[in-house]
């Protein structure tokens, strides 16, 4: 496997700066939430060290769960539309304000589908937290709730996304240089 500092264009995000937001993404959440049953789901495997971060500045208490989805066409870098529930939720939804936790959202095709899937178990309320949006990439609109950054069209890694399934372990946010990345056999 190749040491990242090969590949790496740029850090966008430094770790300090990804934990500056994520804090107050935390204040606004538990300001917003104070009174209500909040539930955050997150989607593996992406959005775990946000979630895991973002929690320790959630005041209120609250709950947690995970699902997983996988596109349709592995290998794509691209997700084409309708997804897979490749893990389901652990317990039921219903009457909970739920807080989808999301690493990144990019056509908005993944976030979409899985707000339909969750729609139609009932949550009191539904909403979304995403680190990240590409906001220029975006080919289904989708309502963002709670939002850390808005980055460019630039494929990127570290900080719970991965690239080929490694280096979601960097503490920070990075572009990767493709003439420089090559992926593993
Ligand atoms: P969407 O369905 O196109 O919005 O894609 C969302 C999913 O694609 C995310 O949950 C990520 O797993 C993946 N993804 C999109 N852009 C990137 C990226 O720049 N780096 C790593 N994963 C990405
Ligand atoms: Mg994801």
């Amino acid at each position: 496997m190749q040491d990242y500092h090969v590949f790496l264009e740029e850090i966008l995000i430094p770790a300090e700066e990804l934990q500056t937001r994520i804090a107050e993404l935390g204040m606004e959440i538990s300001k917003d939430y104070h009174g209500k049953n909040l539930h955050m789901i997150c989607i593996l495997r992406g959005g775990v060290m946000f979630l895991a971060d973002l929690m320790r500045h959630v005041t209120l208490p609250h709950t947690i769960d995970f699902m997983a989805v996988s596109s349709y066409g592995t290998g794509a870098r691209q997700s084409t539309g309708q997804v897979r529930i490749a893990l389901d939720l652990k317990e039921d939804i219903h009457d909970r304000d739920v807080l989808l936790v999301e690493d990144i959202v990019d056509s908005g095709y993944t976030i979409t589908s899985v707000l339909e899937f969750l729609a139609t178990r009932h949550p009191r309320s539904l909403q979304v937290c995403t680190l990240l949006d590409k906001a220029e990439r975006r080919e289904v609109d989708v309502p963002i709730h709670y939002r850390g950054f808005v980055i460019p069209n630039k494929f990127v890694f570290g900080y719970g996304l991965d690239l080929d399934e490694y280096y979601r372990n960097l503490p920070f946010i990075g572009t990767v240089n493709p003439d420089k990345y090559q992926p593993p056999e």
